[in-house]
């Protein structure tokens, strides 16, 4: 097996639109640490304990800033905003104002267009080895949206092998947010082959289908008899390659499924056998895109040397529903001056030895 360890801090020295940027590492007593880099105020490397003790390396991503900027992938762990996942037709209209986004995703803006809150350097303070916060200012217009918006996203490590992130954001005009972390997680370590027997579950009932543009339609539906059901876990290659048309819109799953439960319950979780690391999210959102990483090509090369292939890899997106600012049916994600948004997500870590 490949022995994991953190990518070297040198190789995150570097300058990126005249910005420095830098690796950053966390730890806890149960020898769990977590890199970040403040290009993209993003997560790096996960090093977590297997059922043998042994530390696998859980997310995606790459050992130096030059390779995340030369790759294919852009979100490889980073902060997604001002609106992660999809706008449809790179437009929307606030209080009688139209606002026009790049089209970066056919004709949607995606992950707040192409120099979104992923390409930015990031200020940061590390207090303690234990939580790191990193702060943007977003200037009013910004990839076309209203509002200078300041945006600060504190990552905690925990005792109990808990990434507990927070999101805070203030704008002094109105606008619309919506902010996510784009982890790819494989839990028998980076570069490890597909997730397809990763065994899955989700408490949600309800899940949003989308169009042949991956914008969801405008209501969600039951996952009651649809590939779309892991209230009972099941593997992620269970349902996949099923002949329905949700899947075919996605390539795979690329959706959004409904979150009712409050943070202090798990809203969603994935578990390897092999390894024995099971991970579980909890979160205030009203939504989790779950991504089988189907766009993902073989081309980026990831930490441990191997390339990062379809499906090698799923996000569990904490999110608003995508397209919220043309669907007002949905949950508002509109800010107003002197409002704060906060959010919080946690991705805990354990073993399981036994389903
Ligand atoms: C999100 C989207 C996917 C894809 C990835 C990034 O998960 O829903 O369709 O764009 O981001 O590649």
């Amino acid at each position: 097996m490949v022995i994991y360890t953190l990518p070297e801090n040198q190789h995150f020295e570097h300058k990126v639109n005249g910005q420095n940027t830098h690796l950053f590492t966390l730890k806890n007593r149960t020898g769990m640490q977590v890199a970040f880099t403040d290009y993209g105020a993003r997560i790096v490397s996960i090093l977590v304990p297997d059922k043998n003790g042994n530390l696998r390396d859980v997310v995606l991503g790459f050992n130096s800033i030059h390779e995340y900027l030369q790759a294919e992938e852009k979100y490889h762990g980073a902060t997604i905003g001002r609106f992660a996942n999809r706008i449809a037709k790179g437009s929307f209209c606030l209080d009688g104002e139209n606002y026009t986004l790049q089209q970066n995703n056919g004709s949607n803006n995606l992950h707040g267009g192409p120099n979104g809150f992923h390409s930015k350097v990031w200020d940061r303070q590390i207090s303690f080895k234990k939580k790191i916060d990193f702060y943007y200012i977003s200037a009013d217009g910004e990839e076309g949206f209203p509002g200078n918006l300041k945006v600060t996203v504190s990552y905690e490590l925990t005792e109990d092998n808990e990434i507990v992130i927070k999101y805070k954001a203030e704008t002094d005009k109105k606008t619309v947010v919506n902010l996510t972390n784009h982890a790819y997680f494989n839990l028998n370590g980076e570069g490890e082959g597909d997730v397809l027997n990763h065994i899955m579950q989700f408490s949600s009932e309800h899940f949003l289908p989308i169009d042949e543009n991956q914008v969801p339609l405008e209501h969600e539906a039951p996952v009651e008899g649809t590939p779309f059901d892991f209230r009972t876990p099941k593997a992620i290659g269970q349902d996949i390659g099923q002949d329905d048309e949700q899947l075919k819109r996605g390539n795979g799953y690329d959706h959004t499924f409904v979150n009712r439960q409050p943070i202090a319950q798990v809203a969603a979780s994935a578990y390897s056998p092999a390894s024995g690391i099971r991970l579980e999210v909890l979160t205030t959102e009203p939504g989790i895109q779950l991504y089988t990483g189907n766009f993902l090509s073989g081309k980026d090369i990831g930490k441990s040397g191997r390339p990062y292939t379809s499906r090698s890899a799923f996000c569990f997106e904490t999110q608003h529903y995508p397209d919220s600012p043309n669907q007002p049916q949905f949950p508002s994600v509109i800010l107003e001056p002197g409002q704060a948004f906060e959010s919080e997500t946690r991705y805990k870590f354990c073993i399981k030895k036994e389903m």
